[in-house]
């Protein structure tokens, strides 16, 4: 480890929600180099779970089998005080949101459709980013959710991942949720 990076730890999980291309992942990879703050993308520990990717359960066993994982695996990610980047959909299910409320501190990275499509280069990988109208009607379906989620929320549109991890960063010391180990 490099000695001189800067040490950060939470005092509670963190999860940031958002819709898929908010930066959750990216964010949570970059926070996690710069200051050192644990992390697990949920996505990936699911994948690694189930041994197959999500496009695969996706087209193999539906949506509502991929729910009842990612509801699992977000009861078995609970436990620490680390950084949860959490899959775009995480919110649809009542006992997650009142999980993460409970349990940590919410972050909701915002994003309008237009802006998620343009970060997303690989869409093979989101089963439910199909085209940009029926990505608006999503976004719009779930706004409330994410906002009813929500410790804060931050607009991510027109930042970049080193803009919209700062700002975070800067969020999670306001709130005394980050402390240096
Ligand atoms: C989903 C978002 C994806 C992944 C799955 C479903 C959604 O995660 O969990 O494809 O319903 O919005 P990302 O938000 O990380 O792309």
């Amino acid at each position: 480890m490099d000695d001189k990076k800067p040490q950060w730890t939470l005092r509670r999980p963190v999860y940031l929600i958002g819709f898929m291309g908010a930066g959750k992942s990216s964010v949570a990879r970059r926070l996690n180099r710069k200051f050192g703050f644990d992390y697990v993308d949920a996505d990936s520990y699911l994948e690694e779970r189930e041994g197959r990717a999500i496009a695969q359960i996706f087209a193999e066993d539906g949506e509502e089998a991929f729910r009842d994982l990612e509801s699992a695996c977000l009861k078995e990610l609970a436990g620490q005080n680390r950084l949860i980047s959490t899959g775009g959909g995480v919110v649809k299910r009542p006992e997650n949101r009142q999980a993460m409320k409970e349990n940590g501190f919410v972050v909701y990275l915002s994003v309008t459709a237009d802006v998620a499509a343009s970060r997303i280069r690989d869409k093979s990988t989101r089963p439910l980013f199909n085209d940009l109208e029926s990505a608006r009607a999503r976004i719009a379906e779930r706004v409330p959710l994410y906002e009813s989620s929500a410790n804060v929320i931050v607009n991510t549109v027109g930042l970049n991942v080193y803009q919209i991890s700062n700002e975070v960063f800067r969020i999670l010391r306001e709130h005394a949720i980050a402390a240096r180990v």
